[in-house]
């Protein structure tokens, strides 16, 4: 399907006289895919003088029912022969260090892979199932994980899938990595320490790319999903179990689970659903994470103890939206705070703010009182439950701007068993994996 593909790209290039060049890149050109995927990631390469608008045009017409995504810049996407297709343009550059967008690395990954890979496929594809097994693959912005050219790096690298986990179990915090390249004969001289870049500092995880070398390959990698992999791999060379690679699926939980469920913790669950924006998920999830973020901490800021969150983007299509529905949970450990509560003041020696404080509390519950050295007053809350809270504050919250448009055009709060209102599946087994949340660590 693919060389079908890149002769229909060619012929209709040639026709055009459009000086471009088809490239398979991606796990498909480099024997490395698993089973069960089907994406073809296929580039379309410009001289680098060159518009890319001719490139996506040949893109669009090899594919007549396509999608138009946008990363950097405009690309193709389109279903052909029961195959995910992207079709990418691109800039084919000299050198990998003189990119014009990102994707211009990819055919530089590519041929770097493929030259050397040969004898370890098998070993790349152990690892990536590995890694999807426990969640820790993709490196998209939701998931966070190891991408594919990263797992491939790492089998290169430690010369095994074994050899990976075996290294990983020694891996710290700031890890630095560094591919040794074959094809130097003779030691290379130049220290990792000597360039160290800037944006590194706060990476977990830095493994220089080897085709331009002032960039992480594990830049999208979280610490906690490094970790994860980390003492999986420790799980899986302790005791070999194929639950790692092919964990058993998720149930969507029935009703009564549910409620079960719900019944042994007796937490406070509050949930606020609305409908997902119409942006890609590399753009909705981090707004999800941000707006997870302020939320807890305004339910911090006012009493409500968060024991855990989570945020999820389900695409059932809902009565006014087509893009599906944003969902985010928050775990609470109480339905109710008191209607007093404390309020603490300035210190016994600053007469002045003493003053501006007593002023402002003038009729407290109790006190003013001195403890710890300082004033203190006990005044009436303004919100004790959390839906008061949130329908009155959240809208002042930084949220990210379409998650921000989205909640301020309207939202549903449900608590509590009220979550059993929700039957699409999608969300009956995000509950699922929310309570049954569980890891292999050792
Ligand atoms: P893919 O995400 O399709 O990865 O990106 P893959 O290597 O083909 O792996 P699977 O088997 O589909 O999961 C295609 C190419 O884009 C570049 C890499 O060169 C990759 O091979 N890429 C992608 C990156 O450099 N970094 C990324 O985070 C993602
Ligand atoms: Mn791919």
């Amino acid at each position: 399907v693919a060389i079908r593909i890149l002769e229909n790209i060619e012929k209709l290039a040639r026709s055009r006289a459009v000086p471009c060049k088809a490239l398979l890149v991606g796990s498909a050109a480099r024997d490395t895919w698993l089973a069960g995927d089907h994406d073809l990631d296929i580039f379309i390469g410009m001289p680098e003088d060159n518009d890319l608008g001719a490139a996506l045009d040949l893109a669009r017409e090899i594919a007549p029912h396509h999608e138009e995504k946008y990363a950097e810049h405009a690309y193709v996407h389109a279903n052909i022969e029961g195959f995910e297709v992207d079709l990418v343009p691109c800039y084919l550059v000299k050198d990998a260090s003189r990119i014009v967008s990102a994707v211009d690395r990819t055919p530089f990954h590519t041929r770097y892979v493929s030259q050397r890979i040969p004898g370890l496929e098998g070993d790349v594809l152990l690892l990536k199932q590995f890694m999807k097994g426990i969640g820790v693959y993709g490196s998209e912005l939701r998931i966070g994980g190891f991408s594919g050219y990263l797992s491939e790096l790492l089998v290169l690298c430690y010369g095994s899938f074994v050899g990976v986990l075996n290294a990983a179990g020694k891996w710290r915090p700031g890890e630095m990595i560094e591919v040794p390249d074959q094809s130097h004969h003779e030691p290379q001289n130049t220290s990792i320490a000597g360039r160290v870049q800037e944006a590194w500092h706060n990476d977990p995880l830095v493994v220089i790319d080897p085709v331009d070398p002032k960039r992480n390959v594990a830049a999208a990698l979280t610490l906690d999903k490094m970790f994860q992999f980390v003492a999986a791999s420790r799980c899986f060379l302790r005791q070999h179990s194929d639950k790692l690679f092919f964990p058993p699926k998720i149930a969507p939980l029935k009703d009564e689970e549910l409620l079960d469920l719900m019944d042994c913790r007796r937490s406070a669950l509050v949930l606020i659903e609305f409908d997902a924006p119409p942006v890609v998920e590399d753009i909705l999830f981090p707004q999800l994470r941000k707006a997870e973020q302020s939320i807890r901490g305004l339910l911090e800021r006012n009493g409500f103890g968060v024991l855990r969150s989570d945020v999820a983007w389900h695409k059932v299509t809902s009565d006014v939206g087509d893009d599906g529905l944003a969902r985010m949970l928050f775990e609470l450990e109480v339905w109710e705070l008191s209607q007093v509560k404390k309020h603490i003041g300035p210190p016994g020696w600053e007469a002045q703010h003493i003053d501006r404080f007593l002023s402002r509390h003038a009729k407290p519950l109790s006190g003013p009182y001195i403890q710890g050295g300082k004033v203190v007053v006990e005044i009436p809350r303004k919100y004790t439950n959390p839906r008061s809270l949130l329908i009155s504050e959240m809208d002042q919250l930084s949220l990210g701007k379409h998650v921000k448009q989205q909640l301020h055009d309207g939202y549903k709060i449900y608590e509590g068993n009220e979550l059993i209102q929700i039957e699409d599946m999608e969300f009956r087994r995000f509950m699922t994996a929310y309570f049954r949340k569980h890891m292999y660590i050792c």
